[in-house]
């Protein structure tokens, strides 16, 4: 068909099953190849989705010679800076995974080909597609609470280790911080409308990764299990972060904004040792205002819905593709996200403070 939207998808592994699957369900929207490393895991992959037509690849390099539209990369974190720009100079359109890069000189160049090659590169926070995340973002931006100056975020797993390619330094490139933390710190920065970071100091550990009591794969674990750091913003702003896939507590407490004339609370939905990860809906909203021994606290709404944000987040890419407009979730605006990750794993290294230069791009 004419009209049909074609696919390429780099990296046969759980999240790539969720894209394929939201772009199966939609309208006009073809998959033509799978490529996988592994050998015979894309072929696989095409079988177990009974995916039509779409061929398997070993090589990415490969499936981008075929006829298409846009390519969702799917990789571990250390292949998605070599396979979006690859995508990129391939003439496609890229759904990155998040985080978007390991560091922030790859992010840099990733975003700086995509505006050289005119194709977009949107990274994969479906977070932003909850009402509620949505409802936040206009609270911070209305205005109500004054000027912002400092952000507390960070959920923390009490017991949530992945395993795997996620845990390998050579693979992940970095642990909790760049996988769940990263939605912490895109719940701050697109509420507080992306301001740039200028110093990171920073405190990782992995005490529980290294542990045989509490990771059967301990001897391969090589990444951070905890974060924290203290980043200071432009504009006034402090935000203070932290982050844990595993931990001796219940939770590492609700997200806070404080305003000059008012204050928000989030809490994060569910419960368990999974919990407590922004990417899992929002439990509660309030808003505080202390005045003249006038105390108010007002629990906002919370909207009920039944979005799925990850087929959100595909079809937001296809429809963006249809119908030429720019990146749902640009990479430039990510690029802060990524200077932060990347500040707080080289403070963390040297024990120190570090300043973060971002170029103009
Ligand atoms: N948005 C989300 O909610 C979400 C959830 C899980 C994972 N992720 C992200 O998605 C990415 C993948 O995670 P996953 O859980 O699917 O991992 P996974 O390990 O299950 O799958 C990754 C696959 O990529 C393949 N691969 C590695 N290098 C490749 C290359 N150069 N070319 C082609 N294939 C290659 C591996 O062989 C593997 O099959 C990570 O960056 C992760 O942070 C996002």
């Amino acid at each position: 068909m004419e009209n049909t939207i074609k696919i390429g998808i780099i990296g046969s592994g759980r999240i790539a099953a969720n894209h394929a699957k939201a772009y199966m369900n939609m309208k006009d929207v073809e998959i033509v190849g799978i490529a996988d490393t592994i050998p015979n895991k894309a072929q696989h992959f095409i079988d177990e989705l009974e995916i039509k037509n779409a061929q398997p690849f070993e090589d990415h390099n490969d499936l981008l010679q075929l006829d298409m539209d846009g390519i969702s990369v799917c990789t571990p974190n250390f292949a998605h800076h070599k396979t979006s720009i690859d995508a990129l100079k391939a003439g496609k359109h890229v759904l990155v995974e998040k985080p978007l890069a390991v560091t922030l000189e790859q992010g840099i160049e990733m975003s700086q080909i995509a505006k050289e090659t005119g194709k977009m590169l949107s990274v994969g926070y479906q977070p932003r597609y909850d009402p509620n995340m949505k409802k936040i973002v206009s609270i911070v931006q209305s205005g109500q609470l004054g000027d912002v100056y400092y952000v507390e975020v960070g959920g923390g797993r009490r017991r949530g280790m992945p395993g795997g390619t996620f845990i390998n330094k050579e693979f992940a490139g970095v642990g909790a911080t760049g996988d769940i933390g990263t939605y912490s710190l895109d719940l701050a920065l697109n509420a507080l409308g992306h301001p740039k970071p200028l110093t990171v100091s920073a405190y990782t550990s992995n005490h529980f990764g290294t542990n045989p009591l509490y990771h059967p794969e301990s001897d391969k674990f090589e990444v951070e299990d905890f974060g924290a750091a203290m980043i200071r913003l432009e504009g006034g702003i402090v935000l203070n972060f932290k982050i844990s896939w595993a931990m001796h507590m219940d939770t590492l407490g609700p997200a806070i904004f404080l305003g000059k004339d008012a204050g928000l609370k989030l809490t994060p939905a569910g419960s368990g040792p999974w919990s407590g990860v922004w990417d899992g809906g929002i439990a509660a909203i309030s808003m505080f205002h202390d005045c003249e021994e006038r105390y108010e606290e007002v629990n906002l709404p919370i909207e009920k819905h039944d979005i799925n944000i990850f087929a959100a987040k595909i079809e937001d890419f296809v429809h963006a593709m249809k119908e030429s407009k720019p990146a749902p979730i640009p990479a430039d605006e990510i690029i802060i996200n990524q200077a932060i990750i990347d500040g707080i794993a080289r403070s963390s290294k040297l024990n120190r403070e570090v300043e973060i230069h971002l170029p103009a791009f």
